[in-house]
């Protein structure tokens, strides 16, 4: 497997050449990652050549709607499915509320739909207020000592009930990378369709969403080197049984069902920057031609094996420490690199105190409220996250490990 050129890569990234970030490590990439620079070139060019009504018959227009349209193409093609089945909305919390408003309108009182306490939020209450409408919420809980799903235990949930399972590809708080499509066969083999939030797992290549085989698939494009847009895959027989959410003359297109609000054609149409990005990858590193799912897993992998190789060195320097307690598995290869730290103090102050030492983290709950009161850590703490990217550097890893070392 090649190596990724990490000077190539952070050449795609003008935040690494601005003046005023120099010095500071940028560790917080799972609540945002930096923008890469063909997806800045392309909202450049709309908002000073395009910013028209897209789709009309003057040359801006034109060319502003054969953007967008390139932009949905080109990742649906990167994620293994046609291209009207994906849509982008606003975020993805406001994704999976209008899907959440679908399949309340489709689900009948005693249904049943399947949850996790693994789950940002984004992808848990929206579907557990449709119990006010009788529906029947039954949750798929962690491992209070891991974090981990237990895809036994989903077995043993399942019956003809349930209609809907909803689970992350990987928590913003664990980490932990959950086989989807073991998980999505045993839940359609019980004859439930299967929503699964990608938010923290794309930005770390993006996954062949066809071959994995669930019906909805979401992430946010802000997190994954684009803009700030939810990017949603709907496959065909669910998005047309529910529903239409959008105006009734939309209903018959399928990328347009259930994104109800005006769309942000700068920000979609920018969004083909992210393929761009990904094909720049795979042509530097002399990955495969043609087959846009080929180059993007390319792409994927190159990015785990950076990753992986950068992250286990941090696990291990945390995970045996007194007062620290890693959240999730200290195996690199099982995780992505979004790593929870509960301390025995106020978490938020700790990242404070990383500033001094050139580390940009965060702390807090991360909208992960449910996961990390089932794993027992207490939420006025909070956890420290540090969360990188195959974009790091290992220079910015020892700035790290150097940062923690003086701080815990
Ligand atoms: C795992 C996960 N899911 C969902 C979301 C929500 O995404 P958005 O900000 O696009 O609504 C986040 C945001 O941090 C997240 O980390």
């Amino acid at each position: 497997m090649s190596t990724l050129d990490i000077n190539f890569v952070r050449d795609q990234f003008p935040a690494f050449s601005e003046p005023s970030l120099q010095g500071q490590a940028f560790f917080e990439n799972a609540g945002g990652s930096y923008t890469c620079k063909p997806v800045l070139d392309r909202l450049t060019r709309y908002y000073t050549q395009r910013k028209v009504q897209p789709y009309g018959p003057y040359d801006a227009s034109r060319l502003a709607g054969e953007e967008m349209d390139e932009a949905r193409a080109r990742m649906a093609a990167i994620l293994g499915v046609d291209t009207d089945e994906l849509s982008f909305g606003p975020s993805t919390t406001q994704n999976t509320y209008v899907l959440a408003q679908a399949f309340r309108q489709w689900m009948k009182p005693g249904d049943a739909i399947v949850v996790t306490n693994q789950d940002h939020e984004a992808n848990s209450g929206p579907w557990r207020r449709l119990a006010e409408d009788g529906i029947e919420i039954r949750e798929w809980q962690i491992d209070p000592e891991t974090g981990s799903l237990n895809p036994q235990d989903l077995e043993n949930m399942l019956d003809e009930k349930v209609r809907l399972v909803c689970f992350p590809h990987c928590s913003n708080v664990i980490g932990e990378i959950n086989p989807v499509t073991e998980i999505t066969s045993i839940a359609h083999a019980a004859g439930a369709f299967v929503c699964v939030d990608g938010v923290s797992y794309a930005p770390h290549g993006f996954p062949n969403v066809g071959h994995m085989g669930p019906d909805i698939y979401l992430f946010s494009a802000y997190k994954t080197y684009g803009p700030h847009q939810g990017c949603m895959v709907i496959r065909r027989a669910l998005g047309e049984l529910l529903p239409n959410q959008a105006h009734f003359f939309n209903g018959d297109v399928l990328y347009k069902r259930f994104t109800p609000a005006g769309p942000d054609h700068a920000q979609i149409a920018a969004s083909a920057g992210m393929a761009d990005y990904v094909d720049l990858l795979c042509d530097h590193h002399n990955g495969p031609e043609g087959d846009a799912t080929q180059r993007g897993a390319f792409v994927h992998d190159l990015m785990r094996g950076q990753e992986v190789a950068l992250l286990q060195p941090v696990l291990d320097a945390v995970k045996d420490r007194n007062a620290v307690r890693l959240i999730g598995t200290s195996d690199a290869a099982r995780r992505a690199p979004t790593v929870a730290l509960a301390l025995n103090r106020n978490a938020e102050a700790v990242a404070a105190e990383l500033v001094s030492h050139g580390i940009m983290a965060g702390g807090g709950d991360f909208y992960a409220v449910r996961p990390l009161t089932a794993m027992g850590v207490d939420l006025d703490q909070g956890v420290l996250r540090v969360s990188f990217t195959h974009y790091t550097s290992q220079q910015e890893i020892d700035q790290l490990l150097n940062a923690l070392d003086a701080v815990l």
